[in-house]
């Protein structure tokens, strides 16, 4: 069927500028690690991205090892492009890829060398039938490769044309220093970073976020939503079709603890006095630091979508409420 997005679709979204750069990003932005692979239903997440872009999300994370089977969510991305977003539609979209986790066999599949990232986004390229990505990521830092290399390789990227900027993904405050400082000698500013933040996992507020904003590099957290867990998913258990009840999903049914879900339904409940679902608060939570440029989620269907995309209408919190968050996280 013939998709012509909505003619309203930037009436109700917030866009936010990426620490000190030229672009600005949706609150929300929509990642396809989980839901897009070739094990999924192709349709369902075709709609899903439709939907988002629809709302005013122009954002849509990707990596090579995006699946399952590893590149299989590019492959069916560069689909949905090819078959919705005609004309000049590519031109609204800010696209990212990474490289950087295991991808092909062998010394040059993995980590961070020059080989490795290059080779990685030329196929990227390919699955997802693009030209250019938007933004492309160092996935994880690598011990054993200069930062020098690294950097040199995501410079490369953009003066190849491959890349219109570059982020780094993982990467501690120290690590993420010594980065930016290259980046920056080389003449290509690092514009975003992309940690893992949530309500249950905090380790970004111990510098992290300090140096991006020093640096004036944005931040776009992953998994605010603990894949789920922060949300009334498993509030009764481990539900048929849920990530944690997948054997391909990341969460782990024992990481679903009788001690998470005690703090789970305490939040919900400070959620529902405050006039929102849990995933709304835990969102909320996250981007009412200035700091962060968007919340980057996953969706497994348009009502997750559009229960997510409802944060907006509330993203402020009273001290009593942020305490009681804290109390109910120690
Ligand atoms: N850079 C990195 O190393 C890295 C690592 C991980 C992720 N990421 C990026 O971050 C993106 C988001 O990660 P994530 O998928 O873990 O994020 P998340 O938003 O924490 O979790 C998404 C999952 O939570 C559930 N969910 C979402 N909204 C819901 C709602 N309103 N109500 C109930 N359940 C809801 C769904 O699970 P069900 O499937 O159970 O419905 C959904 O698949 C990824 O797609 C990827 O782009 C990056």
């Amino acid at each position: 069927m013939h998709y012509a997005p909505a003619a309203d679709r930037y009436n109700n979204m917030t866009y936010q500028r990426c620490g000190k750069s030229g672009i600005q990003l949706p609150a929300i932005s929509l990642g396809l690690w989980h839901n897009f692979g070739s094990i999924d239903n192709f349709e369902n997440g075709r709609s899903i991205i439709r939907h988002a872009f629809d709302k005013g999300i122009t954002h849509f994370d990707l990596a090579n090892n995006y699946g399952p089977v590893p590149g299989s969510a590019e492959e069916n991305f560069g689909r949905i492009l090819k078959k919705d977003f005609t004309g000049h539609l590519r031109d609204e979209l800010i696209i990212s890829s990474k490289a950087g986790y295991t991808m092909w066999p062998g010394p040059y599949g993995d980590f961070g060398s020059r080989k490795y990232l290059i080779s990685s986004l030329d196929q990227s390229l390919q699955r997802m039938q693009l030209e250019y990505v938007d933004i492309f990521y160092s996935h994880r830092p690598d011990p054993n490769t200069p930062i020098e290399e690294t950097m040199g390789a995501l410079h490369s990227i953009v003066q190849q044309g491959k890349a219109l900027y570059v982020g780094l993904s993982n990467y501690n405050a120290e690590q993420t220093k010594a980065a930016l400082a290259v980046l920056q000698s080389l003449g290509t500013p690092c514009l975003i970073h992309q940690p893992k933040y949530s309500m249950f996992e905090r380790w970004v507020e111990g510098g992290l976020l300090d140096v991006l904003e020093a640096n004036g590099v944005g931040c776009i957290p992953f998994s605010p939503l603990a894949q789920g867990l922060l949300t009334d998913r498993y509030l009764h258990g481990i539900p048929a079709g849920s990530r944690a009840s997948k054997p391909s999903g990341f969460l782990q049914e024992s990481e679903v603890t009788p001690e998470k879900i005690e703090k789970v339904k305490k939040l919900h409940a400070l959620a529902q006095q405050r006039g929102q679902s849990l995933a709304q608060m835990a969102l909320a939570w996250i981007l009412k630091d200035k700091r962060i440029t968007t919340v980057l989620i996953g969706a497994s269907s348009v009502a997750q979508l559009d229960d997510n995309l409802y944060t907006l209408k509330n993203t402020s919190f009273s001290k009593e409420e942020l305490d009681a968050i804290e109390t109910i996280l120690k």
